[in-house]
């Protein structure tokens, strides 16, 4: 989410205050979650039975009638009403209902980066064919169809297994052959001045789907930042958008209509860069609308969150989701000021504006103060003197919003003290640069030492980083709803990505630019949904656990900054094509995971029984999944409790081998940090492809008696083509 939505976000919030306030008791809106499809029920026939489900618990079928927002039906069972609290407690206690939950507001997670994923347009080997039989079905802000990442050109004709829609509405005219899907979601009508239509007003939608599947578009840049040649991961594949958030928001009930058309249109992936708190699986729409598509064979694609660099901050964990970290690439931009005496000093920010003049006179913020003003120092709004900022370039110790402060009295610039170098970057409106404390310190000695102070802002210019890092913002594990499955999986690149951009918002500037940089993991995830789709397009039979175990064994170790970074990598930096080919995979059928939630007693015989769609389906007479965590994960974590002194745990595991002809692979363990990791057997012996052998790894440790405590060793299978790696992490918190 970049700061443009959280105000209007934030604002959406009080407004929701303010009504609650007026009335009694209003009526809100609550999805009321029924698992899967029932086996032969029409969508006419399903919408009755929640029609008089509901007319039961409101009292009356005129007030039923009214307070129905949606059934669902496509893809899974359930609908979305209008509901007094009591309501929504007598209808969570019917037999056919899983869950009742609030249908609250999500937000969006707001060219290099394929290449430097190895994945390069030229270099990567590609599967032509099968990559324009290629759906991602993206839930967004809508899409720009009017960017040249969209456009149709030699694009064939469009997949016959396509069963969905493409709406028109307010600047959408319609889809092409590129984009062949489009709906829009606006259920609980929670905002009442939208333009209905699938049009992307803020940007975000169209900077994500082009990620995935931009076609190419040579000479992309902002104003000349980061110029060169934009593309999606698999530009050859084609797009499906499902606009299911609004400028203030993403709601549940709106998510989860997304996913029930998504899936029985027959996307391939979905990609999903929306959050918001972690809840229980069944009272999560994400969770909920991932499982059925994983139960269809198709994966999702989720970002982890930008609530970093806190611990246990990761959202989107259920075990059957992809969920993805935000790495950094080896581009950086620099911003540099000059100063009058020549001295250069370079900072971060987007300045897009090219230098006019030789030097500018500056002068601190504390300098241009209204009379009893003392926070002008920092150039807050209201603090300064407009005759005194108009045509200078103002120094600032504050680096948040300054820019627009300093924009409206006229001021020609900014030179913000960045305090700490914990920025995104973001364009900005007038020629702006955000030092660190140091360098500010020798801005404002020049200053104080100065009679005439001068500086100039140049525009910013790319340069080249060591990479990839986590980015700071990335959210971190622990997570406490499924405590032993260790989350984010996977990292991808998530910092200042160039993509496309839609001509209804303006950037900070202004003026429209076809190409925007944004940073978050809403960026990482739809690159990892592409590497998914690619992968399919090799293995078009894997299952959803199988493109996610090639993606994470092939990862590649991120750079350990913090320590603590650790428990927001996962498994590493996607390697796309090193995972085309991954040796051995760890699979999970949907069984698989509902045993899982059987084992975990997160939900009762019945629930789970409803979310089978099968009635006879019974948690005692599944056979129990056995090891710590319960479940084939290419990832291996133990939860240490605030008590324990030792770290004890056995984790069984079934690898299928996929690669060709006889292999053996064996076990090579990695322990740097205090881990004892025993591997039975030490050796894998295949005859021939898709073989199955399973192993069993025990893990031991001592901890300290005090503090958070993280242990950290790698098992790695090798057959001397392919190295197999498994992440193991124990952590006490
Ligand atoms: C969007 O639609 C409005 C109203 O029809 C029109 O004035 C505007 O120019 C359109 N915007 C773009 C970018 O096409
Ligand atoms: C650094 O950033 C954090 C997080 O935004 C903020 O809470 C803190 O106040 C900042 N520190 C300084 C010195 O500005
Ligand atoms: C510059 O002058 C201000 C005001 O006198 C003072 O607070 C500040 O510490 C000085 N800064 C430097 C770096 O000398
Ligand atoms: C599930 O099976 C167990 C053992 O066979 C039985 O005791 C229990 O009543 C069954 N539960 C349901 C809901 O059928
Ligand atoms: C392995 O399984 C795949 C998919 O079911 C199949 O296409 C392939 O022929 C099998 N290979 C062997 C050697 O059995
Ligand atoms: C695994 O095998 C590959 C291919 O021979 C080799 O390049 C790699 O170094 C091996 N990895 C380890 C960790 O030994």
């Amino acid at each position: 989410m970049n700061y443009k939505m959280l105000k209007g976000f934030l604002s959406f919030i009080s407004l929701i205050a303010a009504v609650a306030s007026s009335t009694n008791i209003p009526r809100k809106a609550y999805v009321v979650y029924m698992g899967a499809l029932p086996k032969v029920q029409s969508h006419g026939v399903l919408e009755e039975y929640h029609h008089s489900l509901l007319a039961n618990a409101v009292g009356d079928e005129e007030l039923a009638r009214k307070s129905k927002i949606y059934s669902y039906g496509r893809s899974f069972n359930g609908f979305a009403a209008k509901l007094l609290p009591h309501e929504a407690q007598k209808l969570a206690k019917e037999k056919s209902v899983v869950s009742v939950f609030r249908s609250t507001i999500r937000k969006l997670h707001t060219t290099r980066s394929w290449d430097f994923l190895g994945l390069s347009a030229a270099a990567s080997r590609r599967n032509a064919a099968a990559e324009s039989d290629m759906i991602v079905g993206l839930l967004d802000s809508g899409i720009w169809m009017g960017s040249p990442s969209f456009k149709d050109d030699g694009y064939g004709e469009i997949p016959s297994k396509w069963k969905g829609h493409c709406v028109t509405g307010h600047n959408f005219t319609g889809c092409n052959r590129k984009v062949i899907g489009a709906r829009f979601f606006n259920l609980q009508e929670i905002d009442a001045t939208i333009n209905q239509s699938p049009a992307d007003e803020v940007g975000h939608g169209s900077h994500t789907s082009s990620t995935v599947a931009g076609a190419t578009v040579d000479g992309a840049s902002l104003y000349g930042i980061a110029g060169g040649t934009a593309r999606g991961g698999v530009p050859a594949a084609r797009i499906a958008m499902y606009k299911v958030c609004w400028n203030v928001g993403c709601t549940d009930a709106d998510l989860l209509a997304g996913f029930d058309h998504a899936i029985a249109d027959g996307v391939d992936i979905i990609s999903v860069s929306i959050g918001g708190g972690l809840r229980e699986f069944f009272e999560d729409p994400i969770a909920i609308g991932s499982f059925h598509a994983m139960a269809k064979g198709i994966l999702t694609s989720c970002s982890a969150g930008n609530n970093g660099p806190g611990l246990t901050t990761v959202e989107n964990t259920a075990p059957w989701i992809m969920t993805v970290a935000a790495s950094t690439i080896d581009r950086d931009f620099s911003t540099v000021v000059k100063l009058g005496n020549n001295k250069k000093l370079s900072g971060i920010s987007l300045n897009t504006f090219s230098t006019k003049k030789k030097m500018y006179p500056l002068i601190s913020g504390g300098s241009a103060a209204l009379p009893n003003h003392p926070n002008a120092r920092w150039c807050d709004g209201g603090s300064l003197d407009k005759g005194k900022v108009e045509g200078k370039i103002l120094y600032c110790l504050g680096s948040l919003d300054q820019e627009y402060t300093v924009s409206e009295l006229g001021g020609a610039g900014v030179i913000a003290n960045l305090m700490n170098n914990t920025e995104v970057l973001a364009v900005t409106p007038i020629p702006a640069t955000h030092l660190s404390s140091q360098d500010s310190d020798i801005v404002e000695a020049y200053i104080n030492a100065t009679q005439k102070p001068k500086a100039v802002i140049m525009k910013t210019t790319t340069t080249k980083t060591e990479a990839p890092f986590l980015a700071y913002f990335s959210s971190r594990g622990p997570q406490f709803i499924a405590r032993d499955i260790l989350k984010p999986d996977v990292a991808a690149p998530g910092m200042n990505i160039l993509a496309a951009n839609t001509k209804l918002a303006t950037i900070p500037t202004g003026k429209h630019s076809t190409f925007d940089i944004m940073s978050g993991t809403s960026m990482a995830c739809p690159h990892v949904a592409a590497a998914a789709a690619y992968l399919k397009t090799f293995h078009p039979t894997w299952s959803p656990a199988a493109i996610k175990s090639a993606l994470m064994t092939t990862a590649t170790p991120l750079k350990i900054g913090e320590s603590q970074d650790e428990l927001g990598v996962g498994a590493g930096q996607i390697n796309p094509t090193k995972a085309v080919n991954p040796g051995l995979i760890f699979d999970l059928s949907r069984t698989s995971y509902i045993s899982f939630l059987c084992n975990k007693n997160h939900y009762a015989g019945t629930a789970l029984a409803i979310l089978a769609g099968d009635s006879s389906f019974n948690c005692s007479a599944v056979t129990p999944n056995t090891g710590s965590d319960g479940l084939n994960y290419p990832s291996m974590y133990v939860p240490v409790d605030l008590q324990a002194t030792a770290v004890s745990a056995v984790f069984h595991r079934i690898v299928t081998h996929v690669g060709s002809g006889p292999s053996t692979y064996k076990a090579k363990v990695k322990s740097p940090m205090g881990l004892s990791v025993r591997v039975l057997p030490e050796a894998l012996k295949f005859k021939r492809a898709n073989e199955t052998r399973s192993f069993k790894v025990m893990v031991k440790g001592a901890v300290a008696a005090e503090g958070n405590v993280l242990l950290k060793a790698s098992l790695e299978w090798n057959d001397s083509k392919h190295n197999v790696r498994i992440p193991i992490l124990a952590f006490r918190s």
